[in-house]
């Protein structure tokens, strides 16, 4: 059962952040019970929305709020004592649906260095196994007053849907076909890194962009970021209208890839392809879409090659090429413990000023 399986028609923005918000304030910010200030004009020091369930809708002010107070929390991670108090006494619950290793581990870190109690779900220890619905699940989780929960879930929509029945603050760490936000703001806080802007950068996302979140959550954020796209994909693989997003669309992964600042390969995902193959053999998709060693070649020469994981070697990437110099797959995943201790930060109302003081 999908909820939204269509390009571009994201479930309705969520209701604002309202004066209860405060209920989540770390120990340093204002008093609970006391509403949020209007931002003041200048550079923003909050999110808008309680929740974070998709790039689509953020501001550019928004995204680089939490570029930038990651990387305040990534020098956290090089402290002696890598934890802070700033959770003390909040609950975060990971209710996880979809099997994931990487988001789920680095969530569950993020939590623990920010001092948050953490309470795991997946489909093994739950009664949705048993039948019970998201909706049931949902208020007997509510019922137990977490402050926040971190929901992957198959069904698009998914996250939109707790936003509305809970009063928790609600993380989307992958729903469906949909948004993947936390992926997209770790990628770009990679490139970020690595090129120093966003803006004006080529980025060449390339593979199966039909069933790919990650790649929505990008194209959202890179296009509001102003860096230029071209998607690239066998032509079974290509969701028809996302040219309308503002990409450049490619069949052919050679003029994909020329002069690109920044190579994202995406997985070919067979558990979302429902019995039939987009392509033949995965050693021809390997041949028309892999990416080489002599295909990078065709992009910049200080280009970087990104994945978020998990890869299928020798189908859309060459070891060689994933484990290569130009690789910055691994710093990704390290980048995202600080990305999502970010997100959990902001969300539960503490700011940028206040944490780097
Ligand atoms: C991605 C996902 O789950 O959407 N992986 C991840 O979060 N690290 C991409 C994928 O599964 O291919």
């Amino acid at each position: 059962m999908d909820i939204v399986e269509e390009i571009g028609t994201a479930p309705a923005r969520p209701r604002r952040r309202p004066a209860s918000a405060a209920r989540a304030v770390p120990a340093a910010a204002p008093a609970a019970g006391t509403a949020r200030p209007e931002a003041p004009p200048g550079p923003r020091t909050a999110l808008k929305d309680r929740h974070l369930l998709g790039i689509q809708g953020l501001e550019p002010e928004e995204i680089t709020l939490v570029l930038d107070t990651a990387r305040v929390m990534a020098e956290i991670a090089t402290r002696p004592v890598r934890k802070v108090p700033t959770l003390r006494a909040k609950t975060v619950v990971n209710f996880f649906m979809e099997p994931s290793t990487r988001t789920r581990s680095s969530f569950e870190i993020a939590e623990k260095r920010l001092s948050a109690d953490t309470l795991n779900f997946s489909p093994s220890t739950s009664s949705v196994t048993k039948g019970e619905s998201l909706l049931d699940t949902a208020r007997n989780l509510e019922a137990m007053s977490p402050d926040m929960i971190v929901i992957r879930h198959k069904a698009s929509g998914a996250p939109h849907f707790l936003a509305r029945h809970c009063r928790s603050a609600i993380i989307n760490a992958g729903d469906g076909w949909h948004e993947h936000p936390t992926q997209a703001l770790l990628d770009a806080y990679t490139i970020r890194e690595r090129k120093g802007r966003l803006q004006g950068l080529t980025v060449a996302i390339v593979g199966d962009l039909m069933h790919s979140r990650v790649l929505r959550s990008n194209l959202f954020l890179l296009k509001t970021m102003g860096a230029k796209v071209r998607l690239c994909g066998p032509p079974t693989l290509v969701p028809a209208g996302i040219a309308s997003l503002g990409a450049e669309v490619h069949l052919r992964i050679e003029p994909a890839l020329e002069g690109a600042d920044v190579v994202m390969m995406l997985r070919v995902q067979r558990e979302r392809q429902k019995g039939t193959s987009a392509f033949p053999t995965a050693r021809e998709y390997f041949n028309l879409f892999g990416l080489t060693r002599e295909r990078v070649r065709l992009a910049k020469k200080d280009a970087i090659i990104m994945h978020p994981g998990p890869m299928n070697r020798g189908v859309e990437i060459d070891s060689a090429v994933a484990d290569g110099p130009a690789s910055v797959i691994l710093e990704q995943v390290t980048n995202g413990v600080a990305v999502r201790m970010a997100v959990l930060y902001l969300l539960a109302g503490g700011s940028l000023g206040e944490l780097a003081s």
